[in-house]
């Protein structure tokens, strides 16, 4: 059997990406901090795939060393992973100077850190066989600064950029590289962030199919819906301001 790992797969964008896989054959390892979310996670997929084999891991990716233990704990399972999901991601927002900076850390290390040590790590691997795939959650965010939300929009550019430079590396070995890049998605995101989820969210399992097609045909950058492909061509300035308008309001 085919594994993928996925990271963040407990809820949102990464259990609707593990269905997809799952349904396409894949045995699946689902990642996440909490115990309790992986094993009704597991329970549910157990249920939807039965033929499907379904491990879980509880790591939390905030914290330093956690990427390398997690490798590990794959090594110890004895799995080749096929693809590597880095989907596992979180935003604070608020005004800078208010966020506590022990979160400020997690975020960073969460959102940036973790996804580049898996990468690393895995490519080796991918690269031994000349096989393998990785898709790397980023985000539209990566495309402009984002005021009131700043670590968050800044580290979705730091893992579109570093992910376009593997994905042009990992080519002549053979192994793929994608990127994805979601706009407004309905999932635990935005209420996880203290806002409401906005109107126009595009819902999880949709983001989830455009992913897969996208990392079936290669596409070094996929953006799910036209309007979010309109979105990335306004200038950044624009959007900038648009985003310190938006969320200032919702935090009042
Ligand atoms: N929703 C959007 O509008 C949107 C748009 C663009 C990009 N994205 C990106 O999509 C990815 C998934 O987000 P989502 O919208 O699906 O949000 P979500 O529903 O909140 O899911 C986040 C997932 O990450 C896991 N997670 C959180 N902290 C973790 C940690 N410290 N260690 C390991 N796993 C952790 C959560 O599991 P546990 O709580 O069980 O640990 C959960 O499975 C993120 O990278 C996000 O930046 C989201």
């Amino acid at each position: 059997m085919k594994y993928a790992l996925v990271t963040g797969a407990t809820s949102g964008i990464g259990i609707a990406i593990s269905r997809v896989l799952a349904r396409k054959g894949y045995g699946i390892v689902m990642v996440s901090s909490s115990l309790k979310h992986l094993e009704e996670a597991k329970k549910s997929m157990d249920k939807r795939f039965p033929k499907v084999k379904v491990y879980i891991i509880e790591e939390d990716l905030g914290i330093k060393d956690s990427a390398l233990r997690l490798y590990n704990k794959i090594k110890k399972l004895g799995i080749t992973v096929d693809i590597l999901v880095n989907n596992a991601g979180f935003g604070l927002a608020g005004p800078s100077e208010k966020i506590d900076v022990k979160n400020d850390e997690k975020l960073l290390y969460l959102n940036m850190t973790a996804p580049t040590i898996l990468c690393k790590l895995f490519l080796r691997d991918m690269y031994k066989r000349r096989k393998g795939s990785i898709l790397n959650v980023a985000s539209t965010a990566a495309f402009q600064p984002g005021p009131y939300n700043a670590t968050y929009f800044a580290s979705k550019s730091y893992i579109y950029s570093y992910s376009r430079a593997i994905r042009y590396e990992a080519k002549r070995y053979g192994v793929s590289v994608c990127t994805l890049c979601p706009g407004t998605t309905r999932t635990k995101f935005f209420v996880k962030e203290g806002i409401k989820t906005p109107m126009w969210a595009m819902p999880a399992g949709k983001v989830a199919e455009y992913a897969i097609d996208g990392l079936e045909k290669d596409k070094a950058v996929i953006i799910p819906g036209n309007m979010n492909k309109i979105f990335k061509i306004i200038p950044s300035g624009v959007k900038l301001a648009a985003v310190a308008v938006m969320k200032n309001k919702v935090l009042r």
